[in-house]
């Protein structure tokens, strides 16, 4: 039976073996995802129990979407310029290092019929996820990205990667079309972001990286102001879907029945 794995530390949150055996179920693959705690020092191993087809696709999460690509042997472009890996394949006896998170943020974006085209964005955090939203944004074409981020320099730092950004201090709000809470603030239910929105006039789009819990204190903060809002969770599961094709050749179904199994 194939396996397939998502690593990460910590990992007992991840929802990613629900979705994948779900598919495997509706796709009658004879297939096994689970869930797997990492340090460091078993990234090496792991990458050879792919080699050796032990295991045959990974999915990597935080903190190791960097440190794995010392391990792969080739990067696809999306990762390369994001310097971050969620997916890992063996392909010719070589083993890829790919990011399906990018795709994953632009079609939850297109879905909600939203046109990025020349808009003002606003990313609040510079953590993990960070590059691969810049980069799809970027590919919408965007007119601009301003980053905010409570230890400045990680911001900066995000210019090596993007050298066009604009970072600004954390808690000025400048006028913009859409703000992405990229942090981590919200995953607790009192989490509050302690800025002040209420001089956005127009309709925004507030878009909240974190899908657990479905509405943030930032989330409801966009709703009361009337504007588009959008959780985490579509990105999530587009880009499983993603990396589901690249490992199985088909376009799994995000139906119904899916959603609410996350729900739970
Ligand atoms: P990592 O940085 O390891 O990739 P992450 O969960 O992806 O982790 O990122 C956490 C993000 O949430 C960071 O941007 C972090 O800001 P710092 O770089 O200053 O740590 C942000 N964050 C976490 N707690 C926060 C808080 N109380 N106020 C503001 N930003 C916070």
């Amino acid at each position: 039976m194939k396996k397939y794995l998502v690593i990460g530390n910590p990992i007992e949150h991840s929802l990613s073996p629900r979705v994948h055996n779900f598919w495997f179920k509706e796709n009658n693959i004879k297939a096994i995802y689970e869930k797997k705690k990492l340090d460091n020092n078993g990234l090496k191993d792991l990458v050879l129990d792919l080699r050796k087809k032990k295991i045959n696709g990974v999915n990597v999460t935080i903190p190791f979407k960097k440190e794995i690509i010392a391990h792969v042997n080739e990067l696809s472009p999306e990762s390369e310029n994001t310097q971050s890996v969620n997916t890992i394949y063996l392909k010719e006896d070589k083993v890829i290092g790919h990011n399906t998170d990018i795709e994953g943020f632009e079609l939850s974006v297109k879905e909600k019929n939203y046109d990025l085209l020349k808009k003002k964005i606003l990313i609040l955090g510079a953590g993990g996820v960070v590059p691969s939203i810049i980069f799809a944004l970027k590919k919408m074409k965007v007119k601009n990205i301003i980053i905010s981020n409570r230890t400045r320099g990680k911001a900066e730092d995000l210019k090596i990667l993007f050298n066009d950004l604009e970072v600004i201090d954390w808690g000025s709000i400048p006028d913009v079309d859409m703000i992405i809470n990229a942090t981590s603030l919200g995953l607790k239910k009192d989490d509050e972001i302690d800025l002040d929105f209420s001089k956005f006039e127009g309709k925004k789009f507030f878009y909240d990286i974190i899908y657990n819990p479905e509405e943030t204190n930032f989330l409801k903060v966009g709703k009361k102001l009337d504007c588009i809002t959008e959780n985490g969770k579509k990105m999530f599961i587009y880009q499983a879907a993603a990396s589901f094709k690249i490992w199985h050749g088909i376009q799994p179904q995000i139906n119904n029945e899916l959603i609410k199994l996350l729900n739970k």
